[in-house]
């Protein structure tokens, strides 16, 4: 029986796609691999492993992209034990969980205990980025540096707060607040509605404004060793100039060219951050009893005192990943794995990471992030794929029972360029997404721009 049968005798499943299977199953090297999540992360995630040419991949509940590159099966992938009869029953040799919201039903734990090898942080280690006292907590025991912060229960002890930082004011729910929960204001009447509105949900989170560029720097961890992939940007606001609304992000790219003066180079910068944050963040972690295996999101605030961290998460950054894993030059299996298994360690220190640049654009719906319109056609995916040095990976679309590829959520789609030059890589980017038609669709024209130039000066 196929991945598929199994599913469907188990009866939460519905079979979508059936990509054909260009592996040879047992073959050295090849490894059966589960993937869970439907973004364009997790298109690039299989894409990656696809590219090896050796594993036989299933994915859950994946998208029409991934569908050209995995098997792909409708699963409930937030139901660990579920996903863990599934991935017995089919004998995987790894599961890799994409998004934050498994990882936080405790679909890592449940592989754990059966004896699958799973990439992706326990419930309790997810914490990190689920809980930002959490966080804030593990930091200040790790010595890691982090901006001011204090813990407000009440109106009035927000207030105090507010007025001990100063304007800009920097207010926060504590929990997953879906992007929603963090406000930066200039005006004190604002942070006050906001810690208002979300201590109606519990402590809300002041804390000190950190000035200065952002970088996402990403740590593979097996709860003891860490390995680092190259920094990347990524843009959260809607419109170009870093104007309009907060999204889930609307482009990245990598290299880093800031960077170079500042730190000498992305590897001595990476590995500043592994020094100072990753590497004492694993041990601290592994010390209170809830090691973190999985990869390390450290999200950044590169001020003149110096780094400091703002957020972790518990997963690979969307869009950051669809940029970076462009510039891996080795198996990301052979990572995923050793991750997952507790053998980092015996992987070389440095990655293998190719001297390019990659930029991918987020193609995103008429009305996103707050009116979203779906179910429209989307046309050129062909085209864009026929340009040189492109990707295109999917994220919120859907087939319609004729085969129309139309759109169904927010972001839809990305299209990734790689090139010698950051200038070169969105050259291809933009050449590429000019193929593809969606009505109303918005992107950013301006992603990398300033990098771009940056990096020729
Ligand atoms: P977070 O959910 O904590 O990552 O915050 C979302 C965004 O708000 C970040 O990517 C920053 O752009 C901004 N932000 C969060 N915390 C701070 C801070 N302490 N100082 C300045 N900007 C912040
Ligand atoms: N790029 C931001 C995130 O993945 O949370």
């Amino acid at each position: 029986p196929t991945a598929t049968d199994t599913a469907l005798r188990r009866g939460a499943v519905i079979c979508v796609h059936a990509a054909p299977r260009d592996v040879v199953p047992g073959e050295a090297g090849a490894v059966r691999i589960l993937g869970l999540g439907s973004g364009a992360r997790e298109h690039a995630i299989v894409a990656a492993l696809h590219s090896e040419r050796a594993h036989s991949i299933v994915t859950a509940p994946g998208n029409p992209g991934i569908a050209t590159e995995s098997e792909v099966i409708r699963l409930d992938v937030n139901n660990p034990s579920l996903v863990t009869d599934f991935a017995k029953d089919e004998n995987f040799d790894l599961v890799v969980i994409g998004p934050e919201a498994p990882l936080v039903a405790g679909v890592a734990d449940a592989l754990r205990e059966a004896g699958i090898p799973v990439f992706g942080p326990s419930k309790a280690a997810a914490e990190i980025e689920g809980s930002k006292t959490f966080a804030k907590d593990v930091m200040s025991r790790a010595g890691v540096p982090t901006g001011g912060a204090r813990l407000a229960a009440t109106l009035e002890e927000a207030a105090a707060a507010i007025d001990e930082f100063g304007a800009p004011y920097v207010v926060k729910a504590d929990g997953l607040a879906s992007g929603k929960g963090v406000m930066v204001t200039e005006s004190r009447e604002d942070a006050l509605i906001h810690a208002e509105h979300w201590l109606a949900a519990g402590p809300v989170l002041v804390e000190e404004f950190l000035d200065g560029q952002e970088v996402s720097q990403f740590v593979f961890s097996d709860g003891v060793n860490v390995r680092a992939l190259p920094p990347a940007q990524d843009f959260k606001r809607l419109l170009a100039g870093d104007e309009g609304p907060n999204t889930g992000g609307m482009g990245a790219y990598t290299p880093v060219p800031f960077l170079n003066d500042r730190f000498g180079g992305e590897r001595a910068f990476s590995k500043l951050i592994v020094d100072q944050v990753a590497k004492p963040v694993v041990d601290e972690m592994r010390a209170a009893g809830t090691p973190f295996a999985g990869l390390l999101y450290c999200g950044l605030i590169v001020t003149t005192a110096g780094i400091r961290v703002i957020e972790f998460n518990a997963r690979f950054g969307d869009p950051e990943t669809q940029a970076v894993l462009e510039r891996l030059d080795q198996p990301l299996s052979e990572l995923l794995y050793a991750s997952a298994t507790g053998t980092l360690g015996h992987l070389p220190e440095e990655l293998a990471i190719a001297d390019n640049a990659a930029v991918t654009i987020v193609l995103a719906s008429e009305g996103y992030p707050e009116d979203v319109q779906s179910g429209r056609t989307i046309s050129g995916v062909p085209d864009a794929l026929a340009e040189p040095n492109v990707k295109v990976l999917q994220a919120a679309t859907t087939e319609r029972d004729d085969d129309t590829l139309v759109t169904s959520g927010g972001r839809i789609l990305n299209v990734v360029g790689t090139g010698a030059t950051i200038a070169e890589a969105r050259a291809f980017a933009y050449q590429g997404l000019s193929r593809i038609h969606i009505d109303g669709a918005q992107y950013r024209a301006d992603i990398a721009e300033l990098a771009a130039r940056e990096q020729q000066s």
